[in-house]
Order: structure tokens, then C-alpha cells, then sequence
């Protein structure tokens, strides 16, 4: 036993030297040796890199025309652009307005729209008071009358001045702001008519 403890000492040193001093600092064209290689290294092309099969050399290539990526067909223009197929703003939104989806829209309402245009739609917000251009009142018999589709299209790609919200308010939250947009008008031009008969006496 113990004579194996002397020699595997120098053995080991003697491996170590030869590992550690094999071939160190000398350059070599191939790659150095991999031996686990797994999917390291195969042919592919990368993004954005040469490629000599295509004839314009780009690896990179553009999607077959009319490719639509899924969920992103889009057909229906009066849900996804607010108009019919005559091309006009549709004059009643496509979605049902409920309780849940003024909220939704008073949410997104607050967060996208009422810096400029103030929290009841009179075009007076804080970005304006700051020296921003004002927006036009939402109670201007014009907006007033507008159809329901002007008001999802100028969310969509903006008006003159304003600039456009599609990147930041989906289409959903579109209509819901759309939906509360026309709360906010009635409720600056209500009539007792507009108060259900039972809550009448409530009002002060
Ligand atoms: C950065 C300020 C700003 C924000 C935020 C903003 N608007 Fe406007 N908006 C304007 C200005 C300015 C105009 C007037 C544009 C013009 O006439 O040049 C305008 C005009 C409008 C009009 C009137 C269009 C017409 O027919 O004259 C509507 C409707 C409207 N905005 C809706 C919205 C909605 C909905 C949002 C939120 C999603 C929103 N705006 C967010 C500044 C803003």
C-alpha cells in the first residue's frame, strides 16, 4: 500500500505538467477540441447573417406576400377600425356596454386621455395648462352628434395634432374608452329624463 502512495505522487505531477504545458500559446486554424458537442455546431443560418444560397446573400428572408401572423387577421373593420365596409365611422359601437367595460374604460380613459383632454372631457387637462395646444370640448354639439366610430378612429391614428394611441390602448380598451367618452357627454347634457324614476328623489 504504501509504495502505491509514492508513485502516484510524480505520476500525477508528471500528467499535470503535460496537460498544463501541451501545446500552449501555439496557434492552430481549427477549432479547438469539443467533446461533448451536443447541437453546438450545425449548418443553419443566423439572423441577419450572409447567406450564399439566396441570391440578394441575405439569410433573412420576408414572409410570403398577404402572410397574416395568427390571431391578426383582422377582417372584421367595424370591430378593429370602426368603420363599415363603405369605409364611414360606424355610428354605434360593436360591443355591448356594460358596467365592467365604462369602468375599463374610465380606467384607461384617466390614464391615456385625461392629461390633455381632463377628466370631463372639456379639453383642459394639466399637458394643456402646461402650454400643450387644447383639445376641442367633447360637448361640442359636433362631438356630440359624431358617430361612435370618429372617436375609436382618432384613438386609432390620431387627429391633426394629436397623436395616435394604438400602440398604447388595445382595440378592446378602444371602445371601452369609446363607451365612456359617451358617458361623460351625457352626463354633462343630462336632462331628468336620463334618471331612472325611483332615483329621482335622491337628487338634491
Ligand atoms: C397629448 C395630449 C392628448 C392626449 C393624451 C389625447 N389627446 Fe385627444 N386631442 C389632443 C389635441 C391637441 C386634439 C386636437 C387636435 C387638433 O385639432 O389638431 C385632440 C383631439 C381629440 C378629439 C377630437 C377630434 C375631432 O374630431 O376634432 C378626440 C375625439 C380625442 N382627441 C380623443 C382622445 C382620446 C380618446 C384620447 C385617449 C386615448 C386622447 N384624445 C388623448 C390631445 C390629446
Amino acid at each position: 500500500m504504501k509504495c502505491n502512495y509514492i508513485w502516484q505522487i510524480p505520476t500525477l505531477l508528471i500528467a499535470g505538467l503535460l496537460l498544463a504545458g501541451c501545446f500552449q500559446g501555439q496557434p492552430s486554424k481549427k477549432p479547438p477540441i469539443h467533446l461533448n458537442p451536443n447541437m453546438d455546431h450545425q449548418q443553419k443560418v443566423k439572423a441577419q447573417a450572409e447567406s450564399k444560397f439566396f441570391e440578394n446573400g441575405s439569410g433573412m428572408r420576408l414572409p410570403v406576400e398577404g402572410t397574416v401572423a395568427r390571431g391578426y387577421l383582422r377582417e372584421n373593420t367595424v370591430y378593429y377600425g370602426g368603420k363599415d365596409e363603405s369605409g364611414k365611422p360606424v355610428a354605434k359601437m360593436p360591443v355591448t356596454i356594460t358596467e365592467k367595460l365604462l369602468q375599463r374604460g374610465r380606467e384607461r380613459y384617466t390614464i391615456f386621455c385625461q392629461p390633455c383632454h381632463d377628466g370631463t372631457g372639456s379639453g383642459k387637462g394639466i399637458v394643456v395648462k402646461r402650454g400643450f395646444m387644447p383639445p376641442p370640448s367633447f360637448h361640442l354639439d359636433r362631438l356630440r352628434n359624431a358617430p361612435d366610430g370618429h372617436f375609436f378612429d382618432v384613438i386609432t391614428n390620431g387627429i391633426r395634432n394629436m397623436p395616435t394611441y394604438r400602440h398604447q390602448v388595445p382595440v378592446a380598451d378602444r371602445w371601452a374608452i369609446v363607451g365612456y367618452i359617451r358617458a361623460l357627454q351625457r352626463s354633462q347634457s343630462a336632462t331628468i329624463g336620463d334618471v331612472p324614476q325611483d332615483k329621482r328623489n335622491e337628487l338634491k
